[in-house]
Parts: C-alpha cells; sequence; structure tokens
C-alpha cells in the first residue's frame, strides 16, 4: 500500500496524496505583483499533473517586503481578482490551492531600506535594513493578518506563513539577526513574540488550514538550532502543517547538500509534536518518498525543482510504485505499457 498515494486531511483540508509542491518564487509577476497568465499555466500544468497541494510561490504582503520586484503581491484587495482565478485553475484541476504569505524585510532587494528586527546587513547585495520600531512591527502584524483575510477570501485551502529562509520573521527568530533588547529580542520567548502575535491574530480571523514553513537550522554555532524549534513549538500549537527547511539567514554556507539532507530535520520535528510536518529538499524519486513517509519520518512530501523539470513527476510516480493511477485519465495512455 502507497502512503504517498493515500489521502490526508488536516484540519478541513483534505488532500488527495501527500505529494505538496514546494513555493518557488518565478518572478514572473511586475512591479504590482500581479498573476500572470505564466502563474495561470505554471501551476495549473502541477495541478493536471497530480499533485495533491500546490503552495504557491512567496506572496508579499507588502511592496516594501517583497523579495524582487517581479514576486506576486498580495498587500491590496485588487490582488484577490487574479489569485481567485489561479486558485480556481489549481483546485479545478483537482489539486488543493496554498499560498505561501512573506515579508522578506531585510532580504528585500526593492529600491528603497528595508526593514529588520535590527539594523544588521546581510550581504553587499542588500541595503542596511531599519531597526523596526512598535509601530513597524504593528503594522507589519495588520499586514499579515490582512494579506491571511485576503488569501482566504481568493478561496486558498491552505495558507502558510513563511517563517523560513532567513526572511523577516526568520530574521526576528534567529540571534544572529535579532539584536533588539526590548521583548522581541534577547531569550527565544521573546524572539519568537514577534511570530506568536503573528499566529494568534491570524487565528482570530482564520480558522482553516495554517502552515508554518521553518528553517529548522541556521547551520552556524551561534545560530538556531532544531531544539530551538522544538522549545517553541510547546507554546505554538496554533498551527497545522509545519513545513520543515533550514538555513537562509546566512546567505554564503557552503553546504553539502544531498538526497533528503533536510529529512532529518522534519522528523526530529515529527517526533517532538503533534502537529503534521512536511519534508523537503532533494526528494527526487517516488521511492524515496514512500520510504520518509513509511519510516514516519514525515506526514507530507514537498517537491520543488523536480516540479519543474517533471510537473506530470505524480503521474509517473503513481504507475512506478503500481498503483492503478486515477490522477488523470487523459494521460493515461502516455503511462500504460
Ligand atoms: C527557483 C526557486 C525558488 C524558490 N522560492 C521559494 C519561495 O518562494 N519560498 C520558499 O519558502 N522557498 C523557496 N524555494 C525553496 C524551495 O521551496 C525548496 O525548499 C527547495 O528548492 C528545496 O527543495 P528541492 O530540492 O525539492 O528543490 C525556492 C527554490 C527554488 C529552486
Amino acid at each position: 500500500m502507497s502512503i504517498l498515494f493515500s489521502p490526508i486531511t488536516i484540519n478541513d483540508t483534505t488532500l488527495k496524496n501527500r505529494i505538496v509542491m514546494a513555493p518557488m518564487c518565478m518572478l514572473k509577476s511586475d512591479d504590482e505583483g500581479f498573476v500572470k497568465d505564466f502563474h495561470l499555466v505554471h501551476y495549473g500544468a502541477r495541478a493536471i499533473g497530480g499533485v495533491g497541494l500546490i503552495i504557491l510561490e512567496a506572496t508579499s504582503v507588502s511592496k516594501e517586503g517583497r523579495i524582487s520586484d517581479l514576486d506576486l503581491g498580495i498587500w491590496s484587495d485588487e490582488h484577490i481578482a487574479g489569485l481567485k482565478i489561479l486558485c480556481g485553475v489549481i483546485q479545478g484541476q483537482g489539486a488543493k490551492a496554498g499560498i505561501q504569505i512573506a515579508h522578506a524585510g531585510r532580504k528585500s532587494m526593492v529600491k528603497g531600506i528595508p526593514l529588520s528586527c535590527s539594523n544588521v546587513i546581510d550581504d553587499s547585495r542588500y541595503a542596511t535594513p531599519k531597526e523596526m520600531t512598535q509601530s513597524d512591527i504593528d503594522m507589519v502584524k495588520e499586514e499579515f493578518l490582512n494579506g491571511v483575510r485576503r488569501a482566504a477570501s481568493a478561496g486558498f485551502d491552505v495558507i502558510e506563513i513563511h517563517g523560513a529562509h532567513g526572511y523577516l520573521i526568520n530574521q526576528f527568530l534567529s540571534p544572529i539577526t535579532n539584536k533588539r533588547t526590548d521583548q522581541y529580542g534577547g531569550s527565544l520567548e521573546n524572539r519568537a513574540r514577534f511570530l506568536k502575535e503573528i499566529l494568534e491574530s491570524i487565528r482570530s480571523i482564520y480558522k482553516g488550514t495554517l502552515c508554518l514553513r521553518i528553517s529548522a537550522t541556521d547551520y552556524k554555532e551561534e545560530g538556531l538550532k532544531v531544539l530551538d524549534y522544538i522549545e517553541l513549538f510547546k507554546s505554538v500549537q496554533n498551527i497545522d502543517i509545519i513545513s520543515v527547511s533550514s538555513g537562509g539567514v546566512i546567505d554564503d554556507l557552503d553546504l553539502d547538500v544531498f538526497e533528503g539532507y533536510q529529512v532529518p530535520l522534519a522528523s526530529t520535528i515529527k517526533n517532538a509534536t503533534s502537529i503534521p510536518v512536511g519534508a523537503v529538499g532533494m526528494i527526487n524519486t517516488p521511492e524515496f518518498a514512500e520510504s520518509i513517509l513509511k519510516e514516519n519520518k514525515a506526514d507530507l512530501i514537498l517537491l520543488g525543482r523536480e516540479l519543474i523539470r517533471s510537473p506530470n513527476w505524480s503521474i509517473k510516480a503513481s504507475y512506478e510504485l503500481g498503483i492503478e493511477s486515477s490522477i488523470n485519465f487523459a494521460y493515461k495512455r502516455a503511462y500504460l505499457k
């Protein structure tokens, strides 16, 4: 029996399988952050290709919070219409639709002075950030809340908060980037306050399926470690999925990456919490994906680059695993011997 192709219900969302498209910035929007034909075709193709849940790329809660000026945006009500169409395209082809809501903080490459918890520069590609005041913090919290409200009204099944890869929430969490001396800095409890306040305010308006993406390690002695996250998840229980990635606070790491290199992080977090966990990172074959689930190291398998290479990965995988696929009748003849 395949676990990869068995359904799973999380909160109010039932996925037809455990295959998730990881969020990946496509740099195909425009300076206003609107959905383009590219997005409809790109995400629609992966939905036809049998993915259970498609999580849209980092979609910015503010114009200043974009990673680049070609990111999707959700900072105004005008963004809802395009996102709603995209959502409908994905859902119409049998997948659930998710969206990653993000703020780049100091890793914004758009014109202007980026915001961060402290005025610690990342590297020469970025400007020195402005240390956020309490009113900046309140403003960004409100931006996340509005982003979630808009995503829900566009019809997304899953909303993911980008807490990973060294972007704003991760900047608050990590002692490498957070040098504050007020209630948002210092102890892990204080560094997590920004994230917790965002999640709490979201939960006051949104009861649907909420995912948090984290970088479970900074790969630095002085940075965040998976044990910090285990501590964090003792008090952060108002999320439905934890998507476990790593890195990004320090960009110039010479990391040894290999098949499933982040799976042990996902597995460690899964063992310590009761919240469903997604594993990601060079999980490219159906056999490997299946083994991660069978060994109970994760509940969901996220694929990034492999789904760029192979939009129909899920259909092919179902045949390779010997499952009489009901994924997409139209494509069946291409896979039958
Ligand atoms: C082109 C590209 C864009 C990405 N953009 C995002 C993003 O918007 N948000 C995010 O959390 N991760 C992003 N990632 C990271 C992926 O979600 C994923 O974690 C990473 O590629 C590792 O998985 P893989 O080995 O299956 O590709 C991006 C990766 C790639 C290759």
